[in-house]
């Protein structure tokens, strides 16, 4: 479903260029939980912003769904990412502005799915139940602990119904307990809806949860 076939990225700083993925070959399958694993500047957000159509790849190709998107147009990209992938960030990335339901409700605005306005809401519910915040629904971000912070974002990036869900560190600026629980809830939803889940990881107890687990070194693949 995703191959990654001589993925190269760089990066220029003034006169002096940063490579940060230096031929990358992966593949993933439906369904598949992955771990991404390897020190601070291996490359792993570089990685999931490349398969997440958030940048472009410099040499190689990228192939989501028989469908190589170097050689896509930005709105195709966008469009890609707003219905195929939902995003997970270590710093949870919630509006705070907005209270709860509407934060998990804003993925939904970028596409037609759930046009109606019933199916939008029972689909939004549902997941607000799934995730068990039913009790801080119109509740702001700040009010929650940092576990149910990540609950809300785990929520967004599942209310398209994405094939691909990618966590950057995740679980990174969680206790070890909250961390714990917040992989095993993204581990139930890769069983029960089949979502395909590339999450990145410092920590060797999270990664353990992983099907395979990809360790990256200086921008390549460590067998
Ligand atoms: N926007 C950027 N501009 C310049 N260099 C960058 C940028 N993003 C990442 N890098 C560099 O690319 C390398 C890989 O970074 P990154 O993908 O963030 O690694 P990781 O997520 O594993 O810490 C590092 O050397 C980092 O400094
Ligand atoms: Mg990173």
């Amino acid at each position: 479903m995703i191959q990654l076939t001589g993925v190269e990225k760089n990066y220029y700083l003034g006169q002096s260029r940063i490579e940060a993925l230096k031929g990358i070959n992966i593949s993933i399958n439906k369904g598949d939980f992955i771990s991404i694993v390897g020190p601070s500047g291996s490359g792993k957000s570089t990685l999931l912003n490349i398969v997440g159509c958030l940048d472009k790849p410099d040499k190689g190709e990228v192939v989501i769904d028989n469908e190589n998107i170097a050689n896509l147009s930005a709105n195709r990209l966008a469009d890609i990412r707003a219905n195929k992938i939902g995003f997970i960030f270590q710093s949870f990335n919630l509006i705070p502005v907005l209270n709860i339901y509407e934060n998990i409700e804003l993925p939904l605005n970028n596409i037609n799915k759930y046009a109606v306005k019933k199916e939008k809401e029972a689909r939004i519910m549902e997941l607000i139940n799934h995730v068990e915040l039913d009790s801080v629904i119109k509740h702001k971000p700040d009010e929650l602990s940092g576990g149910q912070r990540q609950r809300v974002a785990i929520a967004r990036a599942l209310v398209t119904n994405p094939q691909i869900v990618l966590a950057d560190e995740p679980t990174a600026n969680l206790d070890s307990v909250t961390g714990k629980l917040i992989i095993e809830l993204m581990r139930r939803i890769n069983k029960e809806y089949k979502t395909t889940f590339i999450f990145s990881t410092h920590d060797a107890n999270i990664m353990s949860y992983a099907d395979k687990v990809l360790e990256l070194h200086d921008g390549q693949i460590k067998n």
